[in-house]
């Protein structure tokens, strides 16, 4: 689990926090025996976004060297799945963040908005894309250009998050989550992982060729003969991610 501490300004994500978040994701990420990272931020807030002090400061061009979406490009493709333990503001950057993960759970008291329109700016780290695809233009471009946050029942009606618990469940409900896949073969878990990921890069024909071809590729993983074997044989698997 990796959570987000810079609480006085509510975790917004400066470039110190995102290099520390990709390194202590690096390392998590090249265990094999972690299988599942929760990635939360605090009851208050997720992450309200960028570090506007820090944007204030900067040029173009130090945008350009800093290659701050290395970063985010590292993370999104990480082979280890991410959950989300959102509570609280989501905001720009943050809910970039979010929505760069698998799988989202949400406080009741999440609220999610890409409110850099405020600010004079965009959204940089995906959010203009990735809300138009899982949300929808309508809700995309209302969220976008009015600023407003979307409350937790909101986003789950959008399909932007995909469990919304109680206010003191949140970070629980994120860990069961992760358990829940790291239970499952690895081989297995990863390929499924990178399929859905095509669903939103590819054609569906080319998107169902790569699934057809994971699934033989997961077939021919020892994980696969346990997990078949396992249910003959009304025992638990024991999968070893080979
Ligand atoms: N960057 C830096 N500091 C931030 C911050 C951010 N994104 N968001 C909040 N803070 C700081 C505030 O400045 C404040 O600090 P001080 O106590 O020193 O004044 C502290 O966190 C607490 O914030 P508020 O007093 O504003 O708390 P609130 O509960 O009244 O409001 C909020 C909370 C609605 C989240 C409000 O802070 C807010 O609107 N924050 C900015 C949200 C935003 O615009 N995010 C997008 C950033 S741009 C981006 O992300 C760019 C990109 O993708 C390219």
């Amino acid at each position: 689990m990796v959570l987000l501490n810079r609480p006085k300004q509510l975790n917004a994500l400066s470039t110190e926090l995102m290099d520390e978040l990709a390194g202590a994701l690096k390392e998590l990420d090249g265990d094999e025996a972690i299988r599942a990272i929760v990635v939360g931020g605090s009851e208050r807030a997720f992450a309200a976004g960028a570090d506007i002090e820090e944007l204030s400061r900067a040029t173009p061009i130090d945008l350009l060297y800093q290659r701050r979406m290395e970063n985010w490009e590292f993370i999104r493709n990480l082979w280890t799945p991410l959950v989300a333990a959102v509570s609280g503001y989501c905001l720009g950057g943050g809910c970039e963040l979010a929505l760069t993960c698998d799988v989202i759970v949400a406080s009741e008291t999440a609220q999610l908005g890409q409110p850099e329109t405020n600010l004079g700016i965009i959204p940089g780290a995906g959010g203009t894309q990735r809300w138009a695809r899982v949300a929808g233009k309508a809700v995309a471009m209302d969220v976008i250009l009015s600023g407003r946050f979307l409350s937790a029942r909101e986003a789950l009606a959008a399909g932007l998050v995909s469990r919304v618990v109680a206010k003191e469940a949140w970070l629980e409900e994120a860990k069961r989550v992760a358990r829940a896949i790291a239970a499952k073969g690895p081989v297995g878990i990863r390929l499924a992982k990178e399929a859905v990921d095509r669903a939103y890069e590819s054609p569906l024909t080319l998107g169902l060729e790569y699934e057809r071809r994971a699934l033989y590729l997961a077939f021919a993983s020892e994980d696969a003969k346990e997990g078949l074997n396992a249910f003959l044989e009304k025992r638990p698997p024991e999968f070893r991610g080979r």
